[in-house]
């Protein structure tokens, strides 16, 4: 793209500051912006024209079944006999979504890189291939790993796993894809400069990861492979259950399209989404739009019903999912801090919320997937995430839950 191109397009966009610096770069910086300004994805202008209505109204909520651990357990022989099967065919890839940018967790570089060990090193990634190993030892076969990065950190995670060798997996059956990255904006709708040449770019969130996928041309290589089903999984839970037996042979013979790993409620107000129906169509219900009636409502059992809480682990029908993939789905507005061009010409980030970012989630995928098994995990086993340093979902509450689990730090 040329100057002038750039400069036509941006005023056509209202984006003129994108070019405030522009003469005073050099000509690497300036081929550096105009490439930028060509790759602006523009989906961002309508997130903020039109807004996801997050209000649930003309939604008809109602409480979905799902496989408690009892119910499991009563059928766990029949279940993994299923899952094993279908891992020995080849059906079944893990895909890891390591794109975020863990702001909470203020650390620099992949969060799966984060050392949680004390007294010899443990990395992330390294504690949820551990898990992952124990199912390639008990069926005999590797299951394909697939990792999702952004441009914010793939040559950091890439770099990593080759040093480590890639924890101990055969390197052909780890491949790497980028997600796509989504501009932020100051609350006047303009893109902030993070450098004088580069436009603050962060990854748009964990919902494009199958569609960014079968842009880096992996479909192919899942077909090739004969894999069914796909895995996600979240970076930050360290007692994350991958490619689990039960829960696969569970999902496929439920006969859904979905499978949905969640914790149970216990208390009504947990800050969890919850799994439920729309009329016919699953749907997850975030715990800020449940009513005090519904969060309290209690079944004979006196448990609650609304009560299945997502961990970001879903087994999903590769079928299905190539034939909603084109489908749109909502691009949520969250405020951040952005890191930005201050007026000394130093980049800072700011101390408090100061634009914002476009994002996609999973979440919304699961809608579209037509039906979704909840299925019940014990909490204490295989939820242990870390969102924060301290206090709630943190390395510290993190590292209690793995010694629980027999885990040497
Ligand atoms: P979170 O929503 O916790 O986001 O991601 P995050 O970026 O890791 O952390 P914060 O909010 O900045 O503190 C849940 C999962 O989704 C992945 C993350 O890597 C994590 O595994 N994710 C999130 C992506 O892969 N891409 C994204 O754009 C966002």
């Amino acid at each position: 793209m040329t100057y002038l191109q750039a400069k036509e397009l941006l005023e056509r966009k209202g984006q003129m500051q994108l070019l405030a610096y522009y003469d005073e770069l050099d000509e690497s910086g300036k081929a550096k912006l105009l490439a930028a300004i060509e790759n602006i994805n523009w989906d961002f202008e309508d997130a903020l024209a039109n807004p996801v209505d997050m209000s649930g109204k003309d939604r008809d909520i109602r409480p979905s079944p799902g496989l408690r651990v009892s119910a499991i357990e009563a059928k766990k022989a029949e279940y993994e006999a299923t899952g094993v099967a279908a891992i020995k065919a080849g059906k079944v890839a893990a895909v890891l979504l390591a794109g975020g940018m863990g702001t909470r967790l203020g650390v620099d570089g992949p969060k799966g890189a984060y050392d949680i060990g004390v007294t010899k090193p443990l990395y992330i990634f390294e504690q949820q291939m551990k898990n992952l190993l124990e199912v390639v030892e008990k069926c005999g076969v590797t299951v394909p790993l697939y990792i999702m990065t952004s441009d914010k950190n793939h040559e950091q995670t890439t770099s990593f796993w080759k040093e480590h060798n890639y924890f101990g997996y055969p390197e052909t059956e780890v491949k790497f894809f980028k997600q796509d990255m989504a501009p932020a904006v100051d609350y006047d709708g303009k893109i902030i400069l993070e450098t004088k040449d580069t436009p603050a770019l962060s990854p748009n969130g964990n919902g494009g990861w199958f569609a960014s996928m079968q842009r880096a041309g992996l479909c192919e290589d899942l077909h090739k492979r004969g894999v069914e089903w796909l895995n996600i999984y979240a970076v930050d839970n360290v007692l994350q259950r991958i490619a689990d037996p039960v829960f696969v042979g569970a999902t496929i013979l439920s006969g859904v399209n979905c499978g949905a790993k969640a914790i149970f409620k216990t208390e009504p107000h947990e800050k969890v989404g919850v799994l439920c129906m729309d009329g016919d169509q699953p749907d997850i219900i975030e715990y800020y739009e449940l009513t005090d009636e519904m969060a309290n409502q209690r079944d004979e059992n006196g448990d609650l019903v609304y009560s299945y809480g997502v961990i970001m682990n879903y087994l999903f029908r590769l079928t299905k999912l190539e034939e909603i993939v084109d489908k749109k789905i909502p691009v949520h507005i969250v405020e951040k801090k952005i890191e930005c061009l201050c007026a000394d010409g130093v980049t800072r980030k700011p101390e408090k919320e100061n634009g914002k970012k476009f994002e996609a989630l999973a979440v919304d995928l699961i809608k579209l997937m037509g039906s979704v098994l909840p299925y019940e995990v014990v909490r204490e086993k295989e939820f242990a995430p870390i969102k924060n340093k301290t206090g709630v979902d943190s390395v510290e509450s993190a590292r209690e839950l793995l010694k629980l689990n027999g885990v040497t730090l």
